[in-house]
């Protein structure tokens, strides 16, 4: 069987996850990386092999042997590089959120309607084994109808402060929030309607980078589910894991309780400080790259050889954007804000 040809678009963290498993799968293959940094295109281009670098995507996206891209720019800049990929024809593995706007969010559609290549954005919690568990016992009926969900999650202050230098472009709502909304929506297989939330900019203004450090929301979806999400990106950086992630789903007849960072599975006891390694998200097993953050860059290549639906598709991005931008203006106006998905 041949191999699909890829290209990354953002040679930065999450796109060396990209590129790893495009070049280590056995039908995939890395032709192309392109960042509009070239020292990072070409570094990352050197480590996994590819053939060529580019600076420009238009340019990359000329390139007959590349059939499929993943797009890792931050997370207000994937406009540009998606439009171009569906003109240019290629299909396209969107790392989340689809778009940060209601204008991007247009352009986008329109893009990729016109185009006919397929789509899948990178939710992958959706990979997630307890996820998985939870949402086929939801489906089986065993937990009854679901009355109400609350979600935590969470990210150190490392995140805003160190790792993202565009934090202040994007929000924790945009980097964690959008996860926390579509794993709601794959749970309950139910639409978000309407929404009330809170935020505060307190913590992150104080050490210079002008974002809200936290938005507390409530949610009212389709069948009168409620859900209470909450998302900050203040916790300190002594916390066991970088991320705080809680779950917990209520139904007519049963629940689930998660704690997917501080559970007991594995605690390390070190001189100084105790945590909590990484098991589930992305662990490197026997040189490989595994977890459910790289499972789901993996099932897109899969899916995408054997013309099977994809787990989280244009739509679903789409939808998630536009929950996030009503949680926004309802943060902003202090009022319930009804979610609109055809404007
Ligand atoms: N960091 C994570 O843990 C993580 C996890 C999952 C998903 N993501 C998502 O992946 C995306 C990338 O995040 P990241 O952490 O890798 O960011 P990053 O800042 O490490 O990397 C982004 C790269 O994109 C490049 N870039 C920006 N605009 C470009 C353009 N128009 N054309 C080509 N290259 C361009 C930048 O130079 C940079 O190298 C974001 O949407 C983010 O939400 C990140």
């Amino acid at each position: 069987m041949e191999k699909i040809g890829f290209g990354v678009i953002g040679a930065g963290i999450w796109g060396n996850s990209h590129a790893w498993i495009y070049s280590t799968e056995p039908f995939s293959e890395l032709i192309a990386v392109c960042d509009k940094v070239e020292e990072k295109a070409k570094i990352l281009a050197e480590k996994y092999h590819a053939r060529r670098w580019y600076t420009d995507p238009e340019k990359m996206l000329k390139d007959p042997e590349i059939q499929a891209v993943g797009i890792a720019t931050p997370d207000f800049a994937h406009r540009e590089p998606f439009v171009a990929a569906c003109q240019a024809g290629k299909h396209i593995l969107l790392e989340k959120p689809l778009a940060t706007n209601h204008e991007d969010l247009k352009f986008m559609k329109t893009a990729y309607e016109k185009s006919g290549v397929r789509v899948m954005v990178d939710f992958h919690a959706r990979w997630n084994p307890p996820l998985v568990v939870a949402k086929k016992n939801i489906d089986q009926g065993t937990i009854g109808e679901i009355i109400s969900m609350y979600y935590r999650l969470n990210d150190t202050i490392y995140v805003p402060t160190q790792m993202l230098s565009w934090a202040e472009e994007s929000s924790i709502l945009w980097f964690l929030g959008s996860h926390t909304v579509d794993t709601l929506r794959f749970l309950s297989g139910k639409e978000v309607k309407r929404v009330y939330s809170v935020s505060r900019a307190e913590v992150l203004v104080k050490l210079g980078v002008n974002v809200p450090d936290i938005y507390q929301s409530v949610l009212e979806m389709e069948d009168g589910i409620i859900a209470s999400i909450e998302n900050n990106w203040i916790i300190p950086n002594s916390h066991p894991n970088w991320n705080d992630i809680k779950l917990n789903i209520l139904g007519s007849k049963g629940m689930f309780n998660m704690d997917l960072t501080n559970n007991q599975a594995i605690e390390r006891y070190l001189p100084e400080k105790s945590d909590h390694p990484d098991i589930l998200v992305m662990p490197t097993i026997h040189g490989k790259p595994s977890g459910f953050a790289h499972e789901s860059i993996r099932d897109f290549i899969h899916r995408l050889r054997t013309s099977e639906k994809f787990v989280v598709d244009f739509e679903d991005g789409y939808r998630v954007s536009k929950v996030i931008l009503a949680i926004m203006e309802s943060a902003k106006t202090r009022m319930p804000v009804e979610v609109t998905y055809n404007s």
